[in-house]
């Protein structure tokens, strides 16, 4: 695993992005991994702006991202689908129907766990992105999540909700559930990013750099993975 310290989030998102244009020039067909939440907002517009010089281009790039809340359908300004689109989709040259986020809606949950995974083994990912949640989760994997999980439907943990109901007109419209990839489909990525930045998220950084690998703390399992880099800043890198 290698980590990289920065000095702030400026330099994270600028860093995180460069390994991924790197990766788009060397294979202009590159499958991502993308992550929602803040912290990959700023690596979101790097690579816009990269586009928009011509440096790179995702015409031929396919997307898969993580994961989406249960009940929010692509139109609702809090689903994960209209983040992508408004962060990064709208704004680059990607075709539309090669970015994909499992669905949240529909009477069948189970089904559409049961697709996403069919489609996660058939298209392999040349990286994953990953953001971290302040519990240790990666995706929407709460803590005591086996590693041998696939693209399954959780249960929102109360403090994953209270940190993410700052997005949300009140605390009570946050979804209490979400389909999300399994830590088995994360260590399924060829290739591995994890942004954290900010010392809420110290605690979690150093649980995932030592403690020991286990499901109390989700992010630990990429110390399984050959390859993984971990781009955090000062703060977050606060408690190693
Ligand atoms: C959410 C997402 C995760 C994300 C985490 C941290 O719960 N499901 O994928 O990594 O929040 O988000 P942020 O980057 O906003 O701190």
């Amino acid at each position: 695993m290698k980590v990289i310290i920065v000095k702030n989030y400026e330099e994270l998102s600028r860093k995180s992005a460069d390994l991924i244009i790197e990766l788009v020039k060397n294979k202009p067909d590159a499958v991502l991994g993308l992550a929602t939440g803040s912290t990959p907002l700023g690596l979101y517009k790097n690579l816009i702006a990269a586009v928009n010089t011509g440096e790179i281009s995702f015409k031929d790039v396919k997307t898969l991202n993580l994961d989406e809340y249960v009940g929010l359908d692509g139109t609702h300004n809090q689903s994960y689908r209209y983040f992508m689109n408004e962060n990064l989709f709208n704004s680059i040259d990607i075709n539309i129907d090669n970015t994909f986020v499992p669905g949240g809606c529909g009477d069948n949950l189970e089904e559409i766990c049961a697709n996403y995974n069919f489609l996660l083994d058939t298209v392999s990912r040349d990286v994953q992105l990953l953001g971290l949640g302040g519990n240790g989760h990666i995706g929407f994997n709460e803590p005591g999540t086996p590693f041998s999980s696939t693209t399954h439907v959780v249960t929102l943990k109360p403090e994953t909700r209270k940190a993410n109901a700052r997005f949300f007109n009140s605390p009570d419209e946050v979804p209490t559930e979400a389909v999300t990839m399994g830590i088995k489909n994360v260590l399924d990525a060829k290739s591995i990013i994890l942004v954290a930045s900010g010392t809420e998220k110290a605690n979690a950084v150093n649980a995932m750099l030592n403690d020991e690998i286990s499901e109390t703390c989700p992010a630990s399992a990429l110390r399984l993975h050959p390859d993984v880099t971990v781009v955090i800043d000062e703060a977050a890198a606060s408690k190693l």
